[in-house]
């Protein structure tokens, strides 16, 4: 969807940032020979660049987070209106055109209105040494640069090249809560986290993973990021499990694991192949505790 740009600030890494009417935000690199915008450089140039329009993303995303939701009642509410059809003695045709009615007669405006709500899905997380907020595009050139590093590519590609974590980014859809571990104070990304959930197969269930850059290990961040991550999944999303896995040659991710109080479920030997090498897996869960 095309924005009009309506002001430009530096992010926090001294690069130019281009504000959106939407809203949103774009980073405007001059990084040449690669990108080339000289004009971002100078107060004139920006200026004359106000009023032009850029594609969002993030509109994109939101119209995708809206045609799910609209997509999800429609398919409810003529489901729904079959199966009362069945239930009143009707025909298989009769149930079919209750079905197709309820198409044409559900109310979307509440449906699209919950959909665009901001809801606390989308809110950042404070720890006592961490901000987890919802990982976003501009953060591509700092993702590629911490999970670059070779230690870091647990089940991470490697070398971790351009364009990489752009597309990884994009990628992203409404079932995958991923954050992006901030310093509090400078708001430097040190790491990522998220919760990736199964679907409509396996409800109420998603999948953790972690990473930490590594001149951010060894002070109980990864334990307090996957701590944050567990008490989101069950206390915002509502589920019921979480699962994780880390390589049998990983006792940093594996004892994150158990402190934070997943049990061991199972060994997997050769369970992936990664960076020309067979990897065993540990499998662990956690369960919500219904008190
Ligand atoms: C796994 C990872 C997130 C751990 O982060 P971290 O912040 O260093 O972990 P913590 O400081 O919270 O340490 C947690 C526990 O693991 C232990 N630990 C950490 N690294 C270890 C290692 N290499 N060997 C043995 N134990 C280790 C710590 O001693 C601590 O246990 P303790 O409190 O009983 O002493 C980090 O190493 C990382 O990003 N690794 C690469 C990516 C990865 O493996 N991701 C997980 C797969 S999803």
């Amino acid at each position: 969807m095309r924005q009009k740009i309506t002001g430009f600030h530096l992010d926090s890494e001294g690069h130019w940032v281009a504000d959106l009417e939407c809203g949103h935000r774009q980073h405007m690199r001059h990084d040449p020979p690669w990108t080339m915008r000289p004009w971002i450089l100078t107060e004139e140039g920006r200026r004359s660049r106000l009023g032009v329009e850029l594609e969002c993303k993030r509109c994109d995303e939101a119209g995708r987070v809206v045609a799910e939701a609209v997509r999800e009642a429609l398919k409810t509410a003529s489901l729904q209106a079959y199966e009362d059809g069945g239930l009143s003695g009707l025909c298989a045709e009769g149930r079919w055109e209750l079905a197709v009615d309820a198409l044409g007669t559900t109310d979307l405006l509440p449906v699209i209105r919950r959909a665009l709500a901001p809801s606390p899905r989308g809110r950042a997380i404070e720890t006592p040494r961490m901000i987890l907020r919802p990982i976003r595009p501009e953060d591509a050139s700092a993702v590629q640069r911490l999970a670059g590093e070779r230690e870091v590519a647990a089940g991470i590609p490697h070398p971790f090249e351009d364009g990489m974590a752009e597309a990884w980014l994009a990628s992203l859809n409404a079932r995958a809560h991923v954050f992006a571990l901030c310093r509090p104070d400078s708001g430097e990304l040190m790491g990522v986290a998220g919760l990736m959930e199964a679907g409509e197969e396996r409800p109420h269930t998603a999948e953790l993973s972690y990473w930490l850059g590594r001149a951010h290990w060894g002070q109980g961040l990864g334990t307090e990021a996957a701590q944050a991550l567990v008490r989101y999944g069950f206390e915002t999303l509502g589920l019921e499990s979480i699962h994780a896995n880390c390589f049998s040659r990983n006792p940093g991710a594996r004892r994150v694991l158990e402190k934070v109080g997943f049990r061991h479920m199972g060994h997997k030997p050769r369970a992936l192949r990664h960076l020309g090498q067979d990897e065993d897996l540990e499998l662990f869960i956690l369960e919500r505790r219904h008190e």
